[in-house]
């Protein structure tokens, strides 16, 4: 599943987004490479959940453009993306899979094979049969982690993954996703928790009423924060 990063770098140019009156990205300019996970951060409404869908191609610029690898967004670029409360279909995990499969274009043969390695590639090996929506939180957020992986994606996107997961449901969470990120998928994160930040991020974003406020390697983020709001985000002072 070593994915080829021809789509790389994602960049965001000069991007807009507007929704009424209310601009929710403000001229975001960003380059997304190679490597280990980008975590984006900020508070509520800060613009992260945008970002993601923007670059999914799921709300268009105002202005601005997003482009992989120097291509203009389109549908041959393969990317997915893993949202805070997934649905799962009425039917087992592994048919949950066999769906996905099917829906990337994996000659039927071939599915219930790569349905069982993406079922263990997220530790859910054994639990094929059980109907999706009787997994745990934990097991469900998994599977559809796995069902992104499905559409063998250079890049995937996680909108707050581990929101709703305990601790040990999340370090499960991070294990897989440190996993995928050492094969070669660039994973782009929105997080509100900062410990995963430290945790997972090769470089941080921080996001402020739709701007980016500073961005850096996660190391140099942390210990030496450059602009007030990041030192205030950091500190846990509110960001109004
Ligand atoms: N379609 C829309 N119409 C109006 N306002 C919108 C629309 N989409 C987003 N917004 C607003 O844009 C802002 C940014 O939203 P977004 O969901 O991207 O933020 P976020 O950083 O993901 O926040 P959270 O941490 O709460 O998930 C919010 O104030 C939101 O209400
Ligand atoms: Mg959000």
């Amino acid at each position: 599943m070593l994915a080829p990063l021809a789509n790389l770098p994602l960049a965001f140019a000069d991007v807009t987004v507007t929704a009424g009156a209310v601009t929710v990205l403000d001229r975001v300019s960003l380059t997304f490479e190679p490597g280990a996970p980008t975590v984006l951060i900020g508070p509520n409404g800060a613009g992260k959940t945008t970002m993601l869908r923007a670059a999914m191609g799921l709300v268009a610029p105002t202005r601005g453009r997003v482009s992989y690898g120097g291509h203009a967004l389109g549908v041959a670029q393969r990317r997915a993306i893993v949202f805070q409360r997934p649905t799962m279909l009425r039917r087992s995990a592994a048919a949950n899979l066999r769906y996905a499969l099917a829906s990337a274009a994996v000659p039927r043969a071939e599915r219930a094979e790569r349905a069982a390695d993406l079922l263990a590639l997220v530790g859910l090996a054994g639990l094929g049969a059980r109907p999706a929506r009787r997994l745990s939180g934990g097991e469900q957020q998994r599977l559809a982690l796995a069902r992104a992986l499905a559409r063998d994606p250079t890049v995937l996107f996680l909108d707050e993954p581990t929101a709703s997961l305990d601790p040990a449901a999340t370090k499960a969470f991070e294990d897989v996703i440190r996993t995928i990120a050492a094969r070669g998928i660039k994973v782009v994160m929105a997080t509100h928790d900062l410990g995963e930040a430290r945790r997972l991020a090769g470089d941080v974003v921080l996001l402020h009423r739709g701007q980016v406020v500073e961005t850096g390697a996660a190391p140099a983020f942390f210990a030496a924060p450059q602009t007030a709001e990041a030192r205030h985000f950091l500190a846990g002072d509110l960001l109004v």
